[in-house]
């Protein structure tokens, strides 16, 4: 597969294309393919939703959309009236097989005026309630009958636990090829993500200390200073643990200890990632004490502003329960990584919003320095700088200048803003090509999405068991609560 060259002609179905997923990134990012000259000659978008609008009305809300959240800031006149063109909104019941026939036909209608067949793309940017619904329906009017041009587009949350995620894959495998479905984990397509591959296996130089024999642990951490914003209704039936630790923790996990793929093959890195969840170590439910911690946000501070408590978020009970921070403490049980914890952290309403990975050596295995000229001394560390910074730093040990024998840590930095000029795409904009592409490369197997609630699945059920009384136990803008530094 040509992953350089532009995609075949297509058209993109958006369900729910009146959501706010679509507003902010879908079609913000759809657009800039477009700029950066990523789309197709023939090229539609077809967006679906239970909205009252008109064609008109809801070419006026992309551009609206666009002009808030582009990347490459508001649409300029002759690039919009161009990109207009190719916006097509239907007021649709999701439910209704009129739906499914309306789309049949504007799709023949349309592959008649092109010349030929298309791409079709099925994206659910829509509650978990309806795939279901959207998939049967798909399936019975025969669009995802052929396997290489029809693909469907799957968002998180995939599944509650693992029961439901293994439903909501019998039914998407009912209707699709695995090779069709694309399970989207939006960090996936973050450019430093990706570089995670580069940086480990396209370099000699760190491969052979990336193992329990040099590492002595690896912190994965997601902050953020944003609480649950509008979507208290989603995340007080989600919580940190579903949220971010499912998906995005763990892939970024899968990237730091998979083993060097044979290829570049989709499938290549995927067993590998696979491989990853399937030798975490069990933890046993009552031992969840010693490898979770959970914390709900307070009132409190962020920079500078008072922000109000979790409880008192719009959409949350007043009496919630759900967990706003997740961390874990994991062990890969492999020749790699025997005995190295990997500790996994997210939350909302920390002090810094700040996404890496931090990879700790150890200590070197003698001191030779005397002690006066190692006071400062710190082992070495490599951190990964996911967002909003874009960073690798190596720290070591450097001679401070002057007449003594006086060590202190320093880091030799790359920075992405430093040595790359060009802008850097959203990740929905990678994510939205890949598709297009037909590589599935950055998107989620079936398998992999499984064992990673396999994972999480027996602090869920201590958690959902044990009903903590010490809530909230963090207040907004501090590092999350106590215990999870030391742990
Ligand atoms: C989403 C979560 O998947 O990722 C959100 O549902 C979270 O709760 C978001 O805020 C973080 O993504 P990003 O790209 O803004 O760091």
């Amino acid at each position: 597969m040509d992953t350089t060259a532009k995609p075949t002609q297509t058209i993109i179905v958006i369900f729910g294309a009146g959501g706010d997923l679509a507003w902010r990134k879908l079609l913000p990012a759809i657009y800039n393919l477009y700029l950066d000259k990523w789309l197709p000659e023939n090229f539609m978008v077809v967006g679906m939703d239970i909205k009252n609008i008109t064609n008109i009305q809801f070419q006026e809300h992309v551009h609206a959309g666009i002009d808030k959240f582009s990347r490459s800031g508001k649409a300029k006149k002759k690039d919009w009236v161009a990109f207009e063109q190719c916006l097509v909104y239907k007021k649709a019941d999701f439910k209704a097989a009129s739906t499914y026939i309306y789309i049949t036909k504007l799709i023949n209608q349309t592959e008649k005026k092109w010349g030929g067949v298309s791409n079709r793309i099925f994206y659910m940017a829509v509650s978990p309630s309806f795939i279901e619904t959207i998939v049967t329906n798909i399936g019975s009017v025969g669009l995802a009958k052929d396997k290489t041009l029809s693909r469907i587009v799957a968002e998180k949350p995939f599944g509650q636990d693992l029961e439901s995620a293994r439903h909501l894959n019998k039914i998407l495998c009912h209707t699709f090829d695995e090779s069709q479905i694309y399970r989207i984990d939006h960090f996936l397509g973050k450019e430093t993500v990706q570089n995670i591959l580069a940086f480990r296996f396209a370099n000699a130089l760190f491969e052979p200390i990336w193992n329990r024999n040099y590492i002595d642990h690896i912190q994965i951490t997601v902050a953020e200073q944003l609480g649950v914003e509008n979507r208290g209704g989603y995340f007080d039936h989600a919580g940190a643990l579903r949220d971010m630790i499912q998906n995005h923790l763990l892939q970024l996990l899968c990237l730091i200890a998979m083993e060097p793929p044979v290829s570049f093959d989709a499938d290549e890195i995927r067993n590998r990632k696979t491989d990853v969840l399937h030798a975490i170590r069990e933890i046993e439910q009552q031992e969840v004490f010693k490898y979770a911690i959970r914390g709900q946000y307070d009132k409190g501070w962020i920079e500078g502003k008072k922000v109000k408590s979790y409880r008192d978020e719009p959409g949350v009970d007043s009496n919630s329960k759900t967990e706003t921070f997740a961390a874990m403490k994991l062990f890969i049980d492999n020749w790699r990584w025997q005995g190295v914890p990997f500790y996994v952290r997210s939350g909302k309403r920390m002090n810094e919003s700040r996404s890496y990975i931090t990879i700790r050596f150890k200590p070197v295995p003698h001191q030779s320095f005397p002690a006066e000229a190692t006071g400062n001394w710190q082992p070495n560390s490599i951190t990964l700088n996911i967002q909003p910074r874009m960073t690798i730093t190596l720290s070591f040990q450097a001679k401070r200048p002057g007449l003594q024998m006086l060590l202190n840590p320093v880091d030799m930095l790359f920075d992405y803003d430093e040595s790359y000029k060009t802008g850097t795409p959203e990740a929905y904009e990678t994510l939205l090509l890949d598709v297009m592409q037909g590589d599935t490369t950055l998107f989620m197997r079936a398998d992999q999405v499984e064992a990673a609630w396999d994972v999480i699945m027996p602090v869920l059920k201590a958690w959902e068991a044990d009903t903590p009384v010490h809530f909230p136990n963090y207040a907004s803008g501090t590092p999350g609560p106590e215990g999870s530094d030391l742990f």
